[in-house]
């Protein structure tokens, strides 16, 4: 027989099946009058190459959700931050979300459940992954009220109008990512918030020299995690488009600087208006 090792055709086959079935799953469910939650993309973007490769086991693989949807699991992997970077973000926001506001990639945890909830009256958060088994685990930690979009998406080619949120949010996605859909998923990133919006970004940071973890949590990532050392040795503008279309508002530096938070705003000029 045989083994199905991650990219193999049959794994594929199986995998899009599974797929299929979850977008079926997620269309009759989130379609129904109850549920404010929608799946807007019929047709499912590939899995990116990287993701099949070295993530299969973290977020592709059925049993992934299972294993890591524990709050416990990603603040021990995140060393005990989980919740200080939630409520940096959190106290960032003003515990207050008008208008639309965009979070490109779901997350394990209670991020989502608590960013649902400062939501302000005629508002909506929207959740933009390429998998249908993220999405489908996180509509399960969010109630059927909630005001909530879900859409199956690549983050390196949204398929929102310009200017079209009010504000989006990273959180720890950028370092799974190779640089080229890293600098893409910036763009569209700061494509889809309107002038004057925000766009939030989460993740690892070059630490500083006398943070031990920078030479021992480095080498465990370099094995699981292939692209986060380019954020442990450079800063997110090295990515970021440059033609100006954006200022920094701010950045915050957390646990002897490996994490950080950066808000830009997007530019007044150069952008159509908010198409709601
Ligand atoms: C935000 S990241 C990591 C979050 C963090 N480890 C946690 O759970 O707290 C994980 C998500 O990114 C999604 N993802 C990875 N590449 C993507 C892409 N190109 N477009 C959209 N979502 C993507 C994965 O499907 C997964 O759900």
């Amino acid at each position: 027989m045989q083994a199905l090792r991650p990219g193999s055709p049959i794994l594929k086959g199986i995998l899009l099946n599974a797929n299929v079935r979850t977008l079926l799953y997620m269309k009759n469910n989130f379609d129904a009058p109850v549920s404010t939650c929608v799946a807007v993309k019929k047709v499912l973007p590939a899995i990116p190459q990287y993701l099949q490769a070295h993530y299969w086991w973290a977020y592709v693989h059925p049993r992934a959700v299972h294993v890591f949807e524990r709050q416990w699991l990603v603040n021990l992997i995140l060393w005990g931050n989980y919740k200080r970077l939630c409520n940096a973000v959190l106290h960032d926001y003003g515990h207050q979300l008008p208008g639309r506001t965009l979070q490109i990639a779901c997350a394990y945890g209670d991020l989502t459940p608590r960013l649902a909830a400062c939501v302000a009256p005629g508002g909506s958060l929207e959740i933009a992954d390429i998998l249908p088994i993220q999405l489908e685990n996180l509509a399960g930690k969010l109630g059927p009220q909630a005001p909530i979009k879900l859409h199956c998406m690549d983050s390196a080619a949204l398929g929102f109008a310009d200017a079209s949120f009010d504000r989006a949010l990273l959180f720890f996605l950028l370092h799974e990512q190779p640089q080229a859909v890293r600098e893409r998923t910036l763009a569209e990133a700061l494509r889809v918030v309107r002038p004057g919006g925000t766009l939030t970004i989460v993740d690892y940071a070059p630490p500083s020299r006398f943070n031990p973890l920078r030479y021992f949590w480095k080498p465990v990532l370099d094995r699981l995690e292939p692209f986060a050392r380019d954020l442990f040795s450079e800063e997110v503008t090295a990515w970021l488009p440059k033609d100006g279309s954006f200022v920094s508002l701010g950045k915050q530096r957390f646990f002897g600087g490996m994490y950080q938070m950066l808000t830009l705003k997007v530019a007044e000029t150069g952008k159509t208006s908010a198409s709601r």
